[in-house]
């Protein structure tokens, strides 16, 4: 069958409106929101509800077309877009936006897989609750997206990664029977968890249209504080006295080089920096509590105070309004962009026990260095995790084709260290196309094996995101 048939038969599922097929209209989601993977769509599909979703992968599994899901595009490995064969079809989810229910009681929330992050967040607040995942793309990232991706971001350290806030789900799968698992239970031992394995599957084993998310009570209180530090190693023993004397009530506790700094200054016209005495290091931290404000705030002033005495923090800027906090995390969040502004910068994502985070930034920093003198470390990232966003920044006068020469071979060498520290080499941004290799040399053959038995058992046709998440092996029937 041709192109242009398929096209009149998906239309006739979705609606003429909602199949893309003109490449002026497909173009911004075959291509990634950096520019960087830069793929091609036989058309864009954008299903109404679950029964289109299970209609649309009917027809695409009986004809032989891959099928690309999307959510919000915002990966940064490529793993929402297709390759640049046209072969394919983009599953747009974002037509399915309905907060089905909230169970305020159960502490519990069904939203459909293109509800934004922001949207999810803001219903949960309706009722009082905090939906505790946090990430600088919240206004577009879709919790399709989050869930597939397993996406952490700024609150993994209290509240964990999207795997920990899920308890069902809700899929279409590659022949477009749709399995309804959206059971709202904390405790359901009843045999294999399925779930799970569409949680980071980043859409290769089947279409995620809804999930049950886990919420919890809003802090009754919390304080933020933007702070210097001479190394990342003082950061680290704060974190530690930080711990000891708060402990789950630390929510985030974020590193920024700078470099990182100085470049989100650069880029945020009306912003500066909050302390009047220049660090090589910053950590924004927040605290969060059940408690009351003042007890809150008479335990963080302790412990920074204790920092300050002893020296292992410089400078010391206190939220007293939430507009300062608003300010704080909002020099940290436009990190990332501002960086996809400037352009051919080299972007590692990775973590070691927590440890071993100074060491792996001098490391990594001398590494760099070697291969590409002059460069400037941007490192920001969530350190009480032990992920940090590692991107050595391209020199203004170093052309970006130049600079991106040496990328491969920047990352290679970063990636190297944190391996053998027992690191990852994505801690957070997962694998789509853009790592997909990389794990042929950091997991075992009987991993790889593994993984490929489950991609087979869902989608032994090999439609569902080809190309992504899963490295060819020799052995393998693709
Ligand atoms: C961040 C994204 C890039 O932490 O993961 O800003
Ligand atoms: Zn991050």
């Amino acid at each position: 069958m041709d192109n242009v048939t398929h096209i009149r038969n998906l239309s006739a599922i979705v609606g003429a409106a909602y199949c893309l097929d003109a490449e002026r209209d497909t173009r911004s989601y075959a291509t990634d929101y950096r520019g960087v993977y830069i793929g091609k769509a036989l058309a864009v599909v954008r299903p109404a509800d679950t029964g289109q979703v299970s209609l649309v992968m009917n027809y695409c599994h009986a004809h032989d077309v891959p099928v690309v899901p999307q959510g919000g595009n915002t990966s940064l490995l490529g793993g929402a877009v297709p390759d640049d064969t046209g072969h394919a079809v983009i599953l747009s989810l974002s037509r399915l936006n309905r907060v089905r229910s909230v169970d305020a009681v159960n502490d519990t929330m069904v939203v459909e897989a293109g509800v934004t992050l922001q949207e999810a967040r803001s219903h949960a607040d309706e009722v009082r609750k905090l939906f505790p995942l946090r990430i600088g793309s919240e206004g577009s990232c879709q919790i399709g997206g989050n869930l597939s991706t397993n996406a952490g971001g700024t609150a993994v350290l209290r509240y964990g990664n999207m795997r920990d806030l899920i308890l069902g789900v809700e899929v279409v799968l590659p022949w477009g029977e749709v399995w309804n698992g959206l059971r709202a239970l904390r405790k359901d031992n009843t045999g294999y968890d399925l779930k799970q394995l569409f949680i980071g599957a980043e859409g290769t084993l089947g279409v995620v249209t809804a999930a049950v998310l886990k919420l919890v009570p809003k802090p009754r209180s919390e304080s933020t504080a933007f702070l210097g530090f001479k190394s990342p190693r003082g950061a680290l023993s704060f974190f530690g006295a930080l711990r000891k004397r708060l402990g789950q009530d630390v929510t985030a506790f974020e590193l920024i080089s700078a470099a990182a700094l100085e470049l989100v200054l650069a880029h945020l016209q009306d912003a500066r920096s909050p302390l009047s005495v220049q660090s090589s290091w910053y950590v924004l931290a927040e605290m969060a509590s059940g408690r009351a404000q003042e007890d809150l705030d008479d335990a963080f002033y302790e412990a920074l105070q204790a920092g300050l005495e002893d020296g292992t923090i410089e400078d010391a800027a206190i939220a007293t309004a939430d507009s300062h906090a608003a300010e704080f995390w909002r020099l940290r969040e436009e990190i990332s962009d501002a960086q996809t502004r400037t352009g051919g910068s080299v972007r590692c994502d990775i973590s070691v026990p927590l440890s071993q985070i100074p060491a792996f930034i001098e490391r990594a920093t001398q590494s760099v260095l070697q291969i590409a003198p002059q460069t400037r470390m941007v490192i920001y990232g969530h350190m009480g995790d032990g992920n940090v966003h590692f991107n050595p920044l391209r020199p203004a006068d170093v052309p970006v084709k130049e600079y991106l020469a040496f990328g491969a071979q920047i990352s290679k060498a970063v990636d190297d260290i944190a391996v053998a520290m027992d690191g990852s080499i994505s801690a957070e941004h997962g694998v789509g196309a853009g790592k997909r290799d990389e794990l042929l040399v950091v997991k075992s053959r009987t991993e790889l094996e593994m993984a490929w038995r489950v991609k087979r058992a869902f989608d032994p046709k090999n439609l569902l995101n080809p190309g992504k998440v899963l490295p060819l092996l020799h052995t393998a029937k693709e």
